[in-house]
């Protein structure tokens, strides 16, 4: 038996819904190929930046805690939390210096120098994995090995708590939020809260990437062109243009023997896993606000980005490029630069 006769009268209707679904979908093909149509006019590079980049902006909101922030920026700058109250987390990430102190080494607990370069706080939510040899997955853990560790605050957490007991308007700050007040946990709790704050939007580069094509010159979008085009970006990419993979350093080449004068620090991720594999490997750096942080690299040895850009070409990828290239790629890097509490850095 016929299941379906489309003549017969009480079938009919079958016939005009097909028709009727044939029209809609002819008319949304016809919307995207008409979307589609005006991105083939435009150079690709440009209307990647819409679509499909390979990095993408910071978030210019970004829900936070105000209490928990305020406590913790005051904490942030509190030398009361290192031994002898010599260093607060602002001696090494200084924001007038784009969150690091501008030194190859930094100057930590009784002038001990740190096996490497101080990394920005900024951005840091963005990064899957802490510091140059990618030991840590959160800030929470990272703290709790930064305070202890004698080079950088060299302080265990009963005396840093008795030392902000001390102070009353820090008991009562703490009592506010916290019902058990001043301890190791809530400590750490509210300088997390204020370190996931520390976020730099609205670079140019961002500015470009959500549309403003007058947001960056010919160069600078020359230089983003060859910083994707000779596979900066399978290394740096992501939010915070890095931060989330693991490579060794000098992939093609040994830089390190290049450099000389081998440092337990220059063992990278090794020293986490004591995985042979893992001698020289470290975090591939974010490149967010990189115009402001040099010297560049976990030895601190590059001035200046285009002597960086120029390490990064020999080293990771093989290449000599020319000097104009190079520059336009810094220059590109230079439109990285965001802006903090509405301040550029
Ligand atoms: C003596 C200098 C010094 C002080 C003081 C210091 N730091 Fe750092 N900080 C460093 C160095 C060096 C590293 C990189 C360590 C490494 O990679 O092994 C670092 C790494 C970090 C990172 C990881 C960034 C990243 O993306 O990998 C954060 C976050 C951070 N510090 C926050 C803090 C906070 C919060 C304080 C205060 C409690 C603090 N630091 C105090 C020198 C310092
Ligand atoms: C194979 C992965 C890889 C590629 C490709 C790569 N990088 Fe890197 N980049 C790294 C690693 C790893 C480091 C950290 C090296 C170190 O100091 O130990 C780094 C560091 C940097 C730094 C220094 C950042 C800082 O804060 O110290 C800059 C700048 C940089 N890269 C730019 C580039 C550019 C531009 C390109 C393309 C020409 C590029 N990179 C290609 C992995 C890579």
């Amino acid at each position: 038996m016929k299941l379906l006769n489309f003549n017969r009268p009480s079938q009919r209707w079958i016939r005009f819904l097909a028709l009727f679904l044939g029209a809609v979908l002819i008319l949304l093909l016809w919307r995207n190929i008409a979307t589609i149509v005006p991105t083939v006019t435009t150079p690709q590079w440009i209307e990647i930046a819409q679509t499909n980049e390979p990095i993408q902006a910071i978030p210019q909101q970004i829900e936070v805690d105000p209490p928990k922030v305020a406590l913790g920026e005051k904490l942030f700058q509190d030398v009361r939390l290192s031994t002898n109250n010599q260093k607060s987390c602002l001696s090494c990430h200084s924001f007038s210096l784009g969150g690091t102190d501008r030194r190859a080494h930094s100057i930590g607990i009784n002038g001990a120098l740190t096996e490497v370069n101080t990394p920005t706080v900024f951005n840091a939510r963005f990064n899957s994995r802490l510091n140059w040899n990618g030991k840590f997955t959160d800030l929470s853990s990272h703290l709790d090995a930064l305070m202890s560790n004698p080079q950088v605050m060299g302080v265990q957490w009963p005396e840093a708590v008795r030392s902000l007991q001390q102070v009353p308007e820090y008991a009562r700050s703490f009592d506010r939020i916290y019902p058990d007040g001043v301890t190791p946990t809530n400590i750490k709790d509210a300088l997390v809260a204020y370190e996931l704050s520390l976020n730099t939007p609205n670079s140019r580069f961002d500015r470009f990437l959500l549309g403003d094509k007058q947001a960056l010159n010919q160069a600078e979008k020359e230089g983003y062109r060859l910083f994707k085009d000779n596979g900066c970006v399978s290394c740096h990419q992501g939010v915070n243009v890095g931060g989330n993979i693991f490579q060794p350093f000098g992939i093609i080449g040994d830089y390190l023997a290049d450099r000389g004068n081998l440092t337990p620090g220059d063992l990278g991720r090794f020293n986490v896993t004591q995985n042979a594999a893992d001698r020289h490997v470290f975090r591939v750096p974010s490149l967010r606000n990189v115009a402001v942080t040099a010297p560049y690299f976990h030895d601190g040895s590059a001035q200046t980005l285009e002597e960086a850009v120029g390490k990064m070409t020999k080293y990771q990828l093989g290449r000599t490029l020319p000097t104009k290239q190079i520059e336009s790629i810094a220059q590109f890097l230079r439109t990285l630069t965001g802006e903090y509490r509405g301040k550029p850095l």
